[in-house]
């Protein structure tokens, strides 16, 4: 078996090679970052060993150096063990939370500071070349910090996806983490308790962690620390300050939140390829377009809509009895807006021959059973493993679905980030199906088979945990975890900033009788947002907002967020406290109502799910007024991220608080 996966592991460099090769024929301004990245991938895969480690002599080791000489990468020698520095903020020390839940008690649940596994005297020791030989799916064993794991029944639970799990196979997890940074967050290292079967000798722990995994992400973009606040930085996740998504009514391309599971390919737009085929016999015709022909042959469309991750909000779902094992753990932001341009995939399609008019009226069904538009991007992790994910065809063939192959946001050309040169965008849906740097989009009878399809955006009952059902996949009932499209009603308040204090003090002594709040909300599946209240009470009181739509979007097109604003009269009691010169804390809190009737539960608890997706209970913003500032005063709770992006418990604790990830000083950069 192993030798197998050598072999290919040298085809698949091969064909990075290949492609390396034919695109620095043509695009030598851009050949120097493709070498870079798969230097560093010859590096890592090869390993760079800092010391001669024993290990680094295993079969498998020696495989994968070939590869990387079979692909003639041994020119691109990338330093690797220099870390590319994240896109930082501030790294000091973690302070209280300075908001309040309704169930606050103030807890600070830090990370387990050292994220050492505990001392297991009573276990046996191994010996390092033992692990080293258990390297594959048949047996996978690991260590980290001394400890030894056999996690083999773990291979496809990993969130992170098998074909990662099985890279780090009979090694060290430790310089894979040193990149994957999001493991040290306490719990993972806990749960791994449950597969640990011994110890490595003092020696050999030091030994084990003795290499380095090549940095993949050193050719990503650089971002600015003040626009997006980072959830991971490898891969890197990001998202804008909540208070500023309602200055405008699209997001600013440098503030739009960014979901990024794998590297940013750099993609030279002259050797762009966008395949679009079928599966089965006369499906459609094949057909290979270049950027230029997307952009010449097919006449431009425009729309205009929000994208949300589907596992926004997800830090609201984890806390000590309840937790979650996917990243990101977004906070609230991992939602924008931007005006699309590009090309509408039922022209591409009709152009291979699918007859889309006559599927979307009825008039006949799509050839070879097909249900499912399959897509898959440029972009790919170490062993060659792309994103893809599909939805449904219907979607596709809409005259009136507006599905796009876009290669402009906001009236210019894509920023890498977002999926240079060419993404899928689907009005509506989730935001994992809308493929950046697509590459191939294929017509298929069946789901896309990626992981990012059908393992990780699943919705399961709030019984089933990822550390009892989900580590060892599939789980008994995997027909109760449907695969989610379009997302629920949702709204956040942005303004005031979550945990500001607000000046109340009115000209001549007076106080200010009133406060203005304003926030997003919006709909999956095209559904119009069509009321928002809004309650300053924490939910006791609640009155209906105004509501801001600049553009106009028709029935069940509603792709697009609506923002609203409310200027709520404070009530005589709260004035007396103002005058009296004390402060007054406000629970600002919204709920949306869509035009199914939709609208946004209390608390979480009905539905947590273990993946920690379509997350919308009432998100809380909690505020001050301040009787001795200036009114039109607000002074930011400045965290040390310097945003407001603060987790809403509901009535749940918060596990990790503000910054609490930055607790561990290992993951001070994400
Ligand atoms: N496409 C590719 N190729 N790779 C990815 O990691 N992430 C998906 C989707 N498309 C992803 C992708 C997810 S989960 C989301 S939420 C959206 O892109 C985010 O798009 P954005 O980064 O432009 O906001």
């Amino acid at each position: 078996y192993r030798q197998n996966r050598i072999i290919i592991i040298i085809i698949m460099f091969a064909r990075q090679a290949l492609a390396v090769g034919l695109r620095s024929a043509s695009s030598a301004g851009r050949r120097s970052n493709y070498v870079r990245t798969l230097g560093s991938q010859a590096q890592r895969l090869g390993r760079t060993n800092t010391g001669g480690s024993n290990y680094n002599n295993t079969s498998f080791g020696r495989g994968l150096a070939v590869a990387a000489a079979a692909a003639t990468m041994a020119t691109a020698v990338a330093s690797v063990t220099k870390m590319e520095e994240a896109p930082t903020t501030t790294t000091a020390k973690p302070s209280t939370p300075a908001t309040t839940n309704n169930n606050n008690d103030n807890k600070f649940y830090s990370i387990a500071a050292d994220n050492n596994p505990p001392p297991r005297p009573e276990l046996p020791t191994i010996p390092l070349e033992d692990v080293s030989e258990h390297n594959d799916e048949e047996s996978m064993w690991f260590t980290f910090r001394g400890a030894v794991y056999d996690m083999t029944g773990f291979l496809q639970g990993h969130p992170g996806g098998a074909p990662r799990l099985l890279m780090a196979a009979g090694q060290d997890l430790e310089p894979f983490w040193d990149i994957y940074r999001q493991h040290f967050r306490g719990h993972v290292i806990q749960w791994m308790e449950k597969y640990r079967i011994g110890n490595l000798s003092k020696e050999d722990a030091v030994k084990a962690r003795d290499f380095v995994h090549g940095d993949m992400f050193e050719s990503d973009p650089k971002r600015q620390p003040q626009d997006l606040l980072p959830a991971t930085s490898k891969p890197f996740n990001g998202e804008p300050r909540i208070e500023t998504l309602t200055d405008s009514y699209l997001t600013p391309n440098n503030k739009f939140y960014v979901r990024n599971h794998l590297a940013v390919p750099d993609i030279c737009p002259e050797e762009y390829r966008l395949i679009v085929k079928g599966k089965g016999k006369d499906t459609i015709k094949k057909k290979i377009y270049k950027l230029q022909d997307l952009k010449t042959k097919f006449p431009k469309h425009e729309v205009v809509t929000t994208l949300q991750c589907a596992g926004n909000r997800r830090e609201d779902l984890h806390d000590k009895d309840h937790k979650i094992f996917i990243s990101p753990h977004w906070v609230v932001g991992a939602m924008s807006t931007a005006k699309w341009g590009g090309v509408r995939l039922r022209d591409v399609l009709a152009d291979c021959g699918l007859d889309v008019d006559a599927i979307a009226l009825g008039e006949k069904m799509p050839p070879n059973g097909i249900e499912h538009i399959q897509m898959e991007g440029y972009d790919h992790d170490e062993t060659g493993y792309t994103y893809g994910g599909s939805f449904p065809i219907e979607k596709a063939v809409d005259g009136l679905g507006e599905v796009l192959l876009a290669y402009e946001m906001n009236g210019e050309d894509l920023p890498r980030d977002h999926g240079y040169p060419v993404r899928v965008v689907i009005p509506g849906h989730v935001g994992a199906r809308q493929v950046k740097w697509v590459h191939k989009i294929i017509l298929s009878n069946q789901e896309s088979k990626k992981s990012y399809q059908c393992k990780s955006y699943r919705h399961f009952a709030p019984d089933i945990t990822f550390e009892k059902d989900l580590a060892e996949w599939p789980p008994a009932r995997l027909d109760q975890g449907p695969i989610i499209h379009e997302q629920p009603v949702t709204s956040f308040v942005c303004n005031p900033p979550q945990g500001s204090t607000i000046g109340v003090k009115g000209v001549g002594g007076g106080i200010k009788k009133e406060v203005t709040i304003k926030g997003v909300a919006w709909s999956g599946g095209g559904r119009k947002v069509e009321r928002v209240d809004v309650s300053i009470d924490g939910g006791t009181s609640w009155t209906a907002a105004e509501l801001y739509k600049p553009i106009s979007q028709r029935y069940n097109h509603h792709w697009a967020w609506t923002q609203f604003y409310l200027t709520i009269p404070l009530s005589e009691e709260i004035q007396e406290k103002l005058k009296r010169g004390e402060k007054v804390k406000l629970d600002v809190t919204s709920k949306a109502v869509d035009s199914a009737f939709n609208v946004q539960p209390e608390t979480m608890a009905p539905y947590w799910n273990p993946r920690g997706i379509a997350i919308n209970h009432w998100y809380h913003s909690m505020v001050e007024l301040d009787p001795t500032l200036e009114a039109g005063q607000v002074q930011r709770s400045e965290s040390e991220f310097g945003f407001s992006n603060t987790p809403s418990g509901g009535h749940f604790d918060r596990q990790w608080g503000l910054g609490g990830w930055m607790v561990d000083p290992k993951h001070d950069n994400d």
